[in-house]
């Protein structure tokens, strides 16, 4: 078929949508998560439309799939309250509560969650666009997630169940919780991301104020039934509404003791500026980025195509780890870009539950614009669209458009496009992408594509101290989820992993008693007696 046909055909009726991808009914979500209660909504409200269109008589409509409350600072509040209140200074019931049982009400949540999968996927796929596959892929990896962070705390517990003894004095160290986590994710991962945060802040004795993205807040209401069953009242709270309305005063309160974001360095540099005491503030944030790939002259080319076409294409380059510039030597950019284009025009395009689709419309609005501006002030300075149909656009869709010769001037040598564009720049000194790097405001991560292991080890040492992670003939990516994922510069504070995340919400706290015969046995009793749920050597098995 050819271009334009499958171009036209793109969006369908609803009637020709496939029933076991269609969504039974629009939702709508009048109700919100507070104290342990469903709290009713009859105020203003979000109206969700999704990114695939509908063919109507009067054109293409985006689909209205439900609505989602606006609450105001009020409620906010009210929630912010409910936090603090169910952490109570560190004396309430869940930061007090023993790690096993703790892990129990997590697998609990954890087995109500896996109930609503079918649910879940559905809106991940409606609301923001994924294929279906991908949204399954989503869903399944959180639920690793979850039971991979059990496991750690296991571990770290067992760790912890001992004592230790240096200088005549015997101490039990353990890690506590920090307080009130304000917990906000990202629209890309909705469900992933925003859990890679909010469980482990969730497991370590935290309690949850949790504001779900402007896209992907459908997403989490089949779930906020199982968060308020499973957990003590307060201990997770859910607020909706305008972020620059309702996030700024929960910060001016002084009340919030963990800021986790994954989005934009921006935003989070102003919500830490409005916190009162900095100091009592941390701060876990996955930020902007603009990940490099190098591939030299010595790179075998068609693998390394094949790993920048996935690096910079999967979810329509709507990952934080994506490939967002590629520097390609003199000597073979021109194989490059040809084998890049056919790479790019083999892939599948069309609506999210199409087996085997690659490019999907885009969940923001904006989007389209904003990349037709990109590459309109690229070309306006000497750059062109490589491939046939690159940066073709369809109400919300966009092809994927491979622009070269990318230079310093241009919105896309710096900009994090957020989509499916490749801009491609020619070097002839290797140190070209390492200044690059060196300028950049980012340092997330970087590909290197090459054969020659020398090569490789020149650029690896000069790298890594600009990025936290260097691939080698692969692309950028998170996972696996063990490994630690962070940034330099303006992209990342903290360190998140499986491991690192439980670390990341807690704080090493100990109990220390000079070793005298008196203190022995005031030890053994509290021990034996199990008087406290911090000096104990229970041992989780
Ligand atoms: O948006 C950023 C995500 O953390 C990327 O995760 O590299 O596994 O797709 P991923």
């Amino acid at each position: 078929m050819d271009f334009e046909k499958q171009l036209d055909e793109l969006f369908i009726a609803e009637k020709d949508i496939p029933a076991e991808f269609a969504l039974p009914q629009e939702l709508h979500q009048n109700e919100y998560l507070c104290n342990g209660e469903m709290k009713q909504w009859n105020g203003d409200i979000h109206t969700v439309l999704s990114p695939i269109c509908i063919k109507t008589e009067d054109g293409l409509k985006r689909k209205v799939i439900g609505t989602y409350p606006l609450c105001t600072e009020i409620e906010a509040q009210e929630s912010l309250d409910a936090a603090v209140q169910a952490y109570n200074n560190g004396r309430g019931e869940w930061p007090t509560m023993s790690v096993a049982e703790r892990i129990k009400c997590v697998e609990q949540f954890t087995f109500k969650m896996l109930e609503k999968k079918g649910e879940v996927v559905k809106l991940i796929m409606w609301e923001i666009g994924k294929s279906y596959t991908d949204s399954v892929k989503e869903f399944d990896r959180t639920v690793e997630y979850i039971n991979a962070t059990i496991d750690a705390l296991k571990d770290l517990d067992r760790q912890s169940s001992r004592f230790e003894i240096e200088q005549g004095i015997v101490a039990q160290i353990r890690r506590s919780p920090l307080g009130v986590v304000l917990c906000m994710g990202p629209f890309n991962y909705p469900l992933n991301e925003t859990f890679t945060t909010l469980i482990p802040a969730l497991i370590m004795g935290n309690t949850i104020l949790f504001k779900p993205p402007k896209h992907g807040t459908l997403v989490h209401y089949p779930l906020l039934h199982a968060f308020k069953e499973c957990f003590p009242k307060g201990v997770v709270n859910t607020i909706y509404g305008r972020g620059n309305n309702i996030i700024p005063p929960l910060m001016q309160s002084g009340k919030i003791n963990v800021l986790t974001l994954i989005g934009s360095s921006k935003v989070a540099n102003e919500l830490k500026k409005q916190h009162p005491k900095v100091n009592r503030l941390r701060a876990i944030l996955g930020l902007d980025a603009k990940n490099a790939a190098i591939v030299t002259a010595n790179a075998d080319i068609n693998s390394a195509v094949k790993e920048i076409v996935l690096g910079s294409l999967s979810f329509n380059g709507q990952r934080c780890t994506a490939l967002k510039i590629i520097f390609v030597h003199q000597s073979k950019v021109d194989q490059f870009l040809s084998k890049l284009s056919a790479e790019v025009n083999a892939l599948k395009f069309g609506m999210p539950w199409e087996s085997g689709v690659s490019i999907t419309p885009l969940p923001e609005p904006n989007k389209p614009a904003y990349l037709k501006e990109c590459i309109d002030d690229a070309i306006s300075k000497g750059a062109s669209v490589i491939n046939e149909n690159g940066g073709i656009t369809k109400e919300s869709f966009v092809y994927p458009a491979i622009v070269y010769p990318v230079t310093a001037d241009m919105k896309l040598y710096r900009e994090e496009q957020f989509g499916p564009i490749i801009p491609v720049i020619a070097f002839n000194d290797i140190e070209e992408p390492i200044e690059y790097l060196i300028e950049s405001p980012h340092g997330q991560q970087v590909s290197i594509f090459s054969s020659e292991s020398e090569e490789i080890a020149s650029l690896i040492d000069p790298l890594i101290n600009q990025v936290s992670r260097v691939n080698i003939n692969c692309q950028c990516q998170r996972g696996p989820d063990i490994f630690p994922f962070t940034g330099r510069k303006d992209s990342a504070e903290g360190t998140l992993s499986v491991n690192d995340a439980l670390r990341a919400f807690s704080i090493r706290s100990l109990v220390a008693i000079k070793l005298t015969e008196e203190n022995k046995s005031l030890l053994n009793e509290i021990v034996n007696e199990h008087h406290s749920q911090f000096l104990s050597t229970n041992y989780i098995f």
